[in-house]
């Protein structure tokens, strides 16, 4: 299994999420893989790796400028990697998660970003088999924190929201491990 963990945070909220999917990695003492921060042009194959987390904030119910670059250098960078009608390629699989704060409307904020982030993956061929919208608190906003759409969010993530990605990345590396079993049969 050679997993990538990428995600782009300003606040730490996002990467909060990174850094329990890294540690998760090595519960399952898997030791091939790639933990980076998303920079506008830092290149990434994502057929490189057999399972891509794609982590990112909402910002205008897209991810933030930087991550949309990145998405784009490498879109034209590994263009002949990609074929039209992006057949879903054997043994790739993605899952894709957003923090965000849902002032205004909600969950359907981060919604937007998270089809951005599986589109990305699908046209190399990925199947995503999760998208993430993991409620989180906006830095520096307190009204926002108390009055918002989602109610009081002063503390979210919460445990709850921590616990419940905890345990569905697990079930999905179960997952991921018995199915690249089979590959190798
Ligand atoms: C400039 C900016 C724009 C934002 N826009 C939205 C938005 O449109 N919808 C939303 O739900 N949250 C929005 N947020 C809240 C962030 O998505 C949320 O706080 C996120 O968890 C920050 O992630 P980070 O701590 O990893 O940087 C915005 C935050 C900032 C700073």
């Amino acid at each position: 299994m050679k997993p990538a963990v990428l995600f782009w945070s300003k606040t730490g909220n996002t990467r909060k999420f990174a850094n329990i999917i890294s540690d998760l990695l090595l519960e399952f003492k898997i030791e091939d893989f790639l933990v980076a921060e998303i920079r506008e042009d830092f290149t990434f194959n994502p057929l490189d790796y057999d399972i891509v987390f794609l982590g990112s904030p909402v910002y205008r119910f897209l991810p933030p400028r930087e991550v949309i670059s990145f998405v784009d250098f490498n879109m034209d960078k590994f263009r002949r990697f990609r074929s039209l009608r992006s057949p879903k390629v054997p043994f790739k699989f993605g899952v894709t998660f957003c923090t965000y704060s849902g002032i205004h409307t909600g969950v359907k904020e981060a919604i937007p970003a998270l089809k951005y982030l599986s589109q990305f993956l699908e046209h190399f061929g990925f199947l995503v088999v999760e998208e993430m919208a993991l409620l989180s608190k906006f830095s520096n906003w307190q009204e926002a924190n108390i009055k918002g759409k989602c109610g009081d969010i002063r503390d979210m993530p919460d445990n709850r929201i921590i616990r419940n990605f905890y345990n569905d990345i697990k079930d999905w590396f179960i997952y991921f491990k018995e199915v690249l079993r089979w590959k190798s049969c």
